[in-house]
């Protein structure tokens, strides 16, 4: 490819899988497994994030789960560390933790009190941006934390959602929006 964003895009729409009813009936689950089991279409994705953030940014933060797959690679590209959010109870050090809701219930997540210096310019990364919840959250937690946030990043935007709206003002940018 010659590198373009809407190669980029095309890239990850023909290599998303479609679940119908996963996690629950009725929802259809985006599997994003076939984009990072394909090499060229992995190394495509990842140099396209990191060529938008070369010099911007100081640390990458991955949430877990997916986000930790493609933050780990696009904070090696980058040269630069990687930390990572967690589900609440995984991180052994002093953490701060964060509680935003689900389409039903709610999630904790975590990340260490000391993982940043202060003022660091990070970039947030996830597979996929749904309600804002997960994103949001995590913006928070960079920020009590004492780091800035940059930019938030990610694979798929379900826009039908509103997770952008969530998030304010933010730089958020997604490689595909459906
Ligand atoms: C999924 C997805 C995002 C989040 C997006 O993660 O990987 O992290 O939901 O949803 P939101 O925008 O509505 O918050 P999930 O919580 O299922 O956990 P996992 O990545 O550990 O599988
Ligand atoms: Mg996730």
């Amino acid at each position: 490819t010659d590198g373009s964003r809407a190669d980029v895009a095309e890239v990850v729409r023909t290599h998303l899988r479609d679940i119908p009813d996963f996690p629950t009936p009725g929802v259809v689950f985006k599997d994003f497994t076939p984009l990072i089991a394909d090499g060229p279409a992995m190394k495509t994705l990842v140099m396209d994030i990191a060529g938008r953030y070369a010099g911007r940014v100081d640390v990458v933060v991955g949430i877990e789960a997916r986000g930790f797959i493609l933050g780990a690679a696009v904070a090696y590209e980058l040269g630069l560390g990687m930390v990572p959010i967690r589900k609440a109870g995984k991180l052994p050090g002093q953490t701060l933790k964060e509680s935003y809701s689900l389409e039903y219930g709610h999630a904790e997540i975590e990340v260490h009190t000391d993982a940043f210096e202060p003022g660091q310019r990070v970039l947030i990364i996830d597979d996929v941006l749904a309600t804002g919840g997960t994103a949001e959250a995590t913006a928070a937690l960079v920020e009590r934390a004492g780091a800035h946030v940059t930019a938030i990043e990610v694979v798929l935007e379900l826009a039908f959602l509103g997770g952008r709206r969530r998030l304010g003002g933010r730089d958020v940018n997604a490689i595909l929006t459906v």
